[in-house]
């Protein structure tokens, strides 16, 4: 199917193709047609973007000024979008699932919960050294304890329940082999280059390893027949959107940073493959996850650890940007969720609902910590965005997802976790 090297330039002209194709939006025209012939106006008392725009936004913003023929803002969660999409009842028994990034934050609690209720987990990590590597073998030795776990009290063998292979999913050989070993038929992608601001000083990466890599799981997901593949995305995709509720009915094809136009990508391509092959996808948008073993490149994780130990916290901006933080429980219920529903293709927000200002989330860790933090005030930074807030109807309506861990108990029991791992150096 792939011919090696040859091919994968090509690939990644494709890539940068299609994301060139989305960056055109910004130079040629304008913000898209409300898509039920209603122009909605912005909520009064609405976010503003902190951050200065660029010059190609801010011609955009001109060009459009006083035009009622802009981007749709959804200014309430709206159920009633996806009230025609036949809701499918979950898959049940159990099943050999391929999970993707199974060493990082979200692919290694996911892995375990799926180890826990009794499926077959196939890991592939390529344990690249964009954070500690020695935090994803922490992950990966949890994954074994709890597979060994299981295995003695189902009187089986560990390596019946856990495979672990390490390698770039990129990899033709390596994935071959493991489809042909395994033939999972149920995928959860969540191998990904993450992190906004790094993909702005290293797109190529970004986009080998997200966008190719997703590409490289659709096509085996095709060749193999898979039942299901679901794969991560990002409320990173929503760039500037100045909805009060971020709907998967809004247009996204303003990606303010390269990762963002990655994940974007993906969806599409995601799209074509179902079109072309009648694959089954669900993309799932995850807004702003932390918890128990969380990424130390995100605020939450620096914050907590910053001001455990003492030590400095850097705040970008003036501390109203908003976030709808998401505990990792809520995160992986939905992400199981998606799992065992083989919808045809859709994208599904997976969010709290609700945001919190930089601020309070700052507040609450003092509380729990019980210590002050000490915050050094910096600029803005390029690629964030100002607001995230998730509409979590259709996740509840096609999902029956819905979140359970409020902002205050999530940051109690992330503060809990570090307290019972953390050494004087740092994080056991
Ligand atoms: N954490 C969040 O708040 C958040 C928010 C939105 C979207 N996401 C998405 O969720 C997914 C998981 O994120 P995370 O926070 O757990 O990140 P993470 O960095 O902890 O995990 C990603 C894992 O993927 C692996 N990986 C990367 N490229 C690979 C490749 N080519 N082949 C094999 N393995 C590869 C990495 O080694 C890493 O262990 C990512 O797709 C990310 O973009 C995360």
């Amino acid at each position: 199917m792939w011919s090696r090297r040859s091919k994968g330039y090509l690939l990644l002209l494709a890539a940068f193709g299609v994301m060139s194709n989305y960056l055109s939006c910004f130079v040629n025209f304008p913000l898209s047609i409300v898509t039920d012939g209603h122009y909605v106006p912005p909520p009064s008392s609405g976010h503003q973007a902190p951050i200065a725009l660029t010059p190609l936004l801010r011609r955009q913003s001109i060009a459009t000024e006083g035009d009622p023929i802009r981007r749709q803002i959804f200014t309430q969660p709206s159920p009633h979008l996806w009230s025609d999409i036949p809701i499918l009842a979950p898959h049940t028994g159990q099943k050999t699932v391929l999970v993707t990034g199974a060493a990082g934050f979200i692919g290694s609690h996911v892995a375990e919960a799926l180890l826990e209720r009794g499926d077959v987990v196939i890991v592939v990590d390529e344990m690249n050294d964009y954070y500690d590597v020695s935090i994803k073998e922490g992950n990966l030795d949890l994954l074994r304890e709890k597979a060994k776990k299981i295995a003695q009290q189902t009187n089986k063998m560990a390596e019946d329940i856990l495979r672990i292979h390490v390698g770039d999913i990129n990899n033709e050989t390596m994935m071959r082999s493991i489809f042909d070993q395994h033939t999972p038929q149920w995928i959860c992608h969540m191998a990904a280059r993450a992190g906004v601001r790094p993909s702005i000083d290293n797109p190529q990466l970004y986009a080998k390893a997200n966008f190719l890599g997703t590409m490289s799981m659709l096509e085996y997901s095709r060749e193999y027949n898979v039942t299901n593949l679901v794969i991560s995305s990002s409320s990173s995709v929503y760039g500037e959107s100045e909805s009060t509720y971020f709907s998967e009915a809004e247009d996204v094809n303003e990606p303010v940073s390269p990762y963002a136009a990655t994940k974007r990508s993906g969806e599409l391509l995601s799209f074509t493959y179902h079109k072309l092959y009648d694959l089954k996808i669900t993309n799932l948008r995850f807004f702003t996850v932390y918890g128990p073993r969380g990424r130390p490149d995100m605020a939450p994780y620096k914050f907590i650890s910053q001001v455990i130990r003492g030590g400095v916290i850097e705040q970008y901006g003036d501390g109203t940007t908003s976030r709808d933080y998401t505990y990792i429980e809520d995160i992986v219920d939905g992400v199981l969720r998606a799992i065992d529903r083989p919808y045809p293709y859709e994208i599904i927000n997976l969010g709290k609902g609700s945001g919190t200002m930089l601020n309070e989330f700052i507040l609450l860790v003092e509380k729990h910590v019980g210590k002050k933090a000490n915050i050094k005030l910096m600029p803005a930074q390029p690629g964030d965005v100002p607001f995230t807030n998730a509409d979590i109807s259709k996740a509840k309506m096609l999902l029956g997802y819905s979140s359970k861990v409020s902002i205050e108990e999530g940051v109690r029991r992330t503060v809990l976790w570090f307290k019972n791992t953390s050494t004087e150096d740092g994080i056991a």
